[in-house]
């Protein structure tokens, strides 16, 4: 198909609004089978959402002491805190990821099918990951790990990375996993807010066939992180590390010594699980926490539902544990749920672009869960790499992490479901826990690029500036009415940011960030942040933050950072910059880029840098960011960028606009 005819199709798409149904031989055994079935609970669940929940939480997690209050929560008109859930209670999500299972004699199911990068693999079964989970933790205890202290965890997507999340869940330690591509001074950053006792890494992580040094990057964190006491280090690929003695420990030594009998510690429901660290619209990221019952549950449930779970799946999220979704869509809600989850190391085009569709038919996958960045690589590196391979398996494609464009939605339907997998478009967030809107599968026909309703238990509100509702079709902010068992419990140690960025400007409704409209069919269309979060390839980040790291170079006077469309990323990063004394050379702009990438990571490294005399600013001095945005998506003022441009004066003629 030209591309034309392409895009005359998306338009078709698009006008229509074409409705994919449930196949019926899928609603047949789903979940939820029917529309109606799916409004039924969702009124319910409106009319009293914590009498929903806590049938739930009794029937589904396990209690060392059943809880004595399901919700506290102040009507929050004037003072919006934190919700606590199943108050009084005691669990371990530990235990309800793995124990559970083999006291219930599933100890023989597999856990992980795990799939080396250079195609090694390994899998655990419930009972085994049981025995693993426990000696990590033995060895937690044994480095002076007691309840409540941080471990973070900086490692590729081994077992062992999974087995440390669950070995600090079940001694009540609480985990901060680092995306194991963040730089030294994002670990220190992290490590330094959550005051991280413990470190856990590798030696090196393998991608695309080298070995990237992990190791030699904690260590320069460590310098500057004084809180950490300990390092342990996974032996992965073998190469030679720097080894501090007294601190650092291998992994496979602390293993050897550590007895597999460490029952899992009754903790509070409220009680912290892990932090992860998000980008906010300021400088320094947001240490989101989470806390053990309500998450584990919300984790557990929303999987079951949205990935209509069935006892005989085999389950493959691709995200790494370093994201919000790797937590609850690879370890807590699967886990929970009993599944048996793929996990893979390493790049989706290593050694070959059809590694991904190897591995479906290789495990033999039902279930599928990806990011709309991912299926356009796809989409670009061919069908003929699909076309290698057996993918009848698949019964289920999920998508996440931004909008997923109609022609990709397509592309997914058609050529990796075969036709007959319904799509899920999930939409939530880091802070969320877990999905929030989605089709259920067997009940909500699909409409590309709608993550159409909320589940049972959300209540959506769009509102305008004044927080008023909104009607269908006008787009305005994306609101949650009501508390669920998932939500965020607050930033970590900064109980006022978390006030002022998620329930200040809307009161009483917790404050997404995203813009969004609901169409008379009551779906959902996501349109967008509100704020300078920037998304880059499924992944937040924050403009503030590339500029902080910018200017930290002594080249650098001023910049702005600013998304424009890309093909495969969604949004690429775009900066433009004004220099103190230096010369605007592309050695200066490779310069620069190297910096962003020490400063906070590979995924923050700017696409394009442009050298300006000034930045466009309004009469108040706001940088006009809307009109660099249209620059940077080459609307105006393309040409050679290595030429230092005058904005201010284009600004000039916009000033009035911003
Ligand atoms: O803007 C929305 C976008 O990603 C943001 C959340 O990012 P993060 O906390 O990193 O979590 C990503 C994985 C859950 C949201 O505020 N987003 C996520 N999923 C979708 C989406 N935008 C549109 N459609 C989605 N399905």
């Amino acid at each position: 198909m030209s591309s034309a005819e392409t895009s005359r199709s998306i338009d078709t798409v698009m006008r229509e609004e074409r409705l994919f149904p449930p196949p019926e031989a899928f609603s047949h055994r789903a979940h939820f089978k029917s529309l109606d079935e799916y409004e039924v609970v969702w009124e319910a669940a409106a009319a009293d959402p914590p009498a929903f929940w806590e049938k739930l939480a009794r029937e589904e997690l396990h209690w060392f002491e059943p809880f004595t209050e399901t919700l506290r929560w102040n009507e929050p008109q004037s003072q919006p805190f934190v919700a606590e859930w199943f108050v009084g209670g005691k669990t371990n999500a530990c235990y309800n990821c793995v124990d559970k299972h083999v006291a219930e004699g599933r100890g023989d199911k597999v856990a992980i099918l795990w799939e080396g990068e250079p195609g090694d693999s390994l899998s655990l079964t419930y009972a085994e990951l049981q025995t693993e989970v426990s000696k990590f933790a033995n060895a937690l205890k044994s480095l002076g790990v007691v309840p409540g202290d941080r471990v973070s965890i900086y490692m590729p997507m081994t077992p062992e990375l999974a087995i440390a999340m669950l070995a600090c869940a079940r001694i009540g330690a609480v985990h901060s996993v680092i995306f194991a591509g963040f730089s030294a001074e994002a670990i220190a950053d992290r490590n330094n807010d959550a005051g991280t006792k413990v470190m856990l890494t590798a030696d090196g992580a393998w991608r695309r066939g080298k070995a990237l040094a992990l190791k030699e990057t904690v260590d320069e964190a460590l310098a500057k992180s004084a809180t950490v006491e300990h390092c342990v280090v996974l032996k992965r690929t073998g190469q030679e590390v720097p080894w501090t003695e007294g601190r650092d420990h291998w992994w496979h030594d602390l293993m050897q010594e550590a007895s597999a009998d460490c029952p899992a510690t009754p903790m509070d429901s409220e009680a912290p699980l892990f932090i992860l660290y998000t980008s906010g619209s300021t400088g320094k990221p947001k240490g989101i926490k989470h806390t053990t019952a309500g998450y584990n549950l919300y984790a557990k449930k929303t999987y079951e539902w949205v990935f209509d779970y069935q006892e005989d799946d085999v389950y493959w999220c691709t995200a790494d544990c370093g994201w919000i979704t790797g937590h609850s869509y690879l370890v807590y809600g699967p886990m929970a749920a009993g599944a048996t989850c793929v996990m893979y190391e390493g790049a989706p085009n290593h050694p070959a672009e059809d590694r991904f569709w190897e591995i479906i038919e290789k495990y033999k996958v039902s279930v599928f869960y990806t990011a709309p960045t991912a299926i356009r690589a796809f989409i670009k590196w061919g069908d003929e790499h699909v076309d290698k391979h057996d993918l009848s398996s698949l019964r289920l494609l999920g998508s996440v992490g931004e909008g997923i464009n109609p022609e990709a939605w397509m592309w997914y339907h058609t050529k990796i479901g075969g036709e007959r997998c319904p799509i899920v478009d999930t939409w939530w967030q880091t802070e969320t826990g877990g999905i929030m809107m989605s089709p259920l599968p067997g009940a909500i026909a699909a409409k590309p690029g709608s993550c159409t309703k909320p589940l049972p238990g959300v209540i959506p509100k769009i509102v305008d500036e004044q927080g008023a509702e909104v009607g269908a079709d006008q787009g305005g902010m994306l609101t949650v009415a009501h508390p669920w068992p998932g939500m965020l419990r607050g930033l970590w140690g900064d109980d006022d940011r978390y006030k002022e960025v998620y329930w200040s400007k809307v009161p009483g409704k917790y404050l997404a960030g995203d813009n969004a409209r609901c169409d008379s069919d009551g779906y959902y269309w996501i349109m967008g942040r509100i704020d300078d979060v920037l998304n880059v390839s499924g992944h937040r980040l924050s403009t503030i933050e590339i500029e902080s790291a910018l200017v930290s170079h002594p080249a650098v006077a001023e910049a702005a950072a600013v998304g424009r469309p890309h093909e495969l990323k969604g949004e690429a990063v775009a900066v433009f910059v004004t220099l103190k004394d230096a010369e605007p050379t592309d050695e200066l702009r490779k310069e620069l880029k190297l910096h962003v990438r020490k400063e906070i990571g590979a995924l923050a490294q700017p696409d394009d840098i442009r050298f300006t005399n000034s930045l466009p600013k309004t009469r108040s001095g706001k940088i006009m960011r809307r009109l660099l945005r249209d620059i940077a998506a080459g609307k105006e003022l393309v040409g050679d960028t290595s030429t230092v441009e005058d904005y201010a004066a284009l600004a000039k003629l916009r000033d009035d606009e911003e």
